[in-house]
């Protein structure tokens, strides 16, 4: 294991029976409906790519992009657009896609972004929720696993753009992000 890494928190064989099972519930749930899938980049895109190979009802892909101002591993609430949707959210059923929930205030605000726009509906499907650390209350349709209050990283999640192509999720040493 790499030095920086502490230990390893969801390994790969779970997160693949998981996703497998969410891709379930999401084609069961939306049989017939017309479904866009958004990602959120950077950090969603390993689950985003497992998740909807994992659905067998025709869907629509596309991605977002922001950044929320502040510090390093801290969301500051402030989210700001840098990739915006290619196509039309208008009458189509959206399902977010994250990587992880963390105070919920990137959510909260791409979910009131997307209402506006004119959508049949918007859910949210997280990989991870660490909802000890929620600051605002958002709704999270389907979830893969809650997790402790620490930082991860691996499987899209990154520190400092590292780690995003591990296979497993594992808890970044304290030492790293706090020094
Ligand atoms: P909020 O706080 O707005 O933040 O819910 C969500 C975004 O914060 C990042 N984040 C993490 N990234 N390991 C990461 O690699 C973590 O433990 C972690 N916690 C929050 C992430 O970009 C997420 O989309
Ligand atoms: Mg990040």
């Amino acid at each position: 294991m790499q030095q920086d890494l502490n230990k390893c928190l969801v390994g790969a064989n779970e997160i693949k029976a998981k996703v497998k099972e969410l891709g379930e519930q999401i084609s069961k749930d939306y049989a017939g409906k017309d479904l866009l899938v958004i990602g959120i980049l950077n950090g969603a895109v390993i689950f985003m790519a497992d998740l909807i190979r994992e659905i067998t009802i025709p869907i629509n892909i596309d991605f977002m992009a922001v950044s929320s101002y502040g510090a390093t591993t801290e969301s500051s609430g402030v989210v700001r657009i840098l990739k915006d949707l290619d196509q039309s959210v208008e009458n189509k059923h959206v399902l977010i896609v994250e990587d992880i929930i963390d105070s919920g205030l990137t959510l909260k605000y791409l979910v009131e972004i997307l209402k506006s726009r004119g959508p049949a509906s918007v859910k949210v499907c997280t990989l991870l929720d660490k909802p000890d650390r929620r600051k605002t209350e958002v709704h999270v349709d389907y979830n893969g696993f809650v997790i402790p209050d620490e930082f991860v990283v691996g499987y899209g999640l990154d520190y400092d753009e590292k780690y995003r192509h591990l296979q497993e999720i594992y808890v970044l040493k304290e030492e790293i992000y706090h020094s």
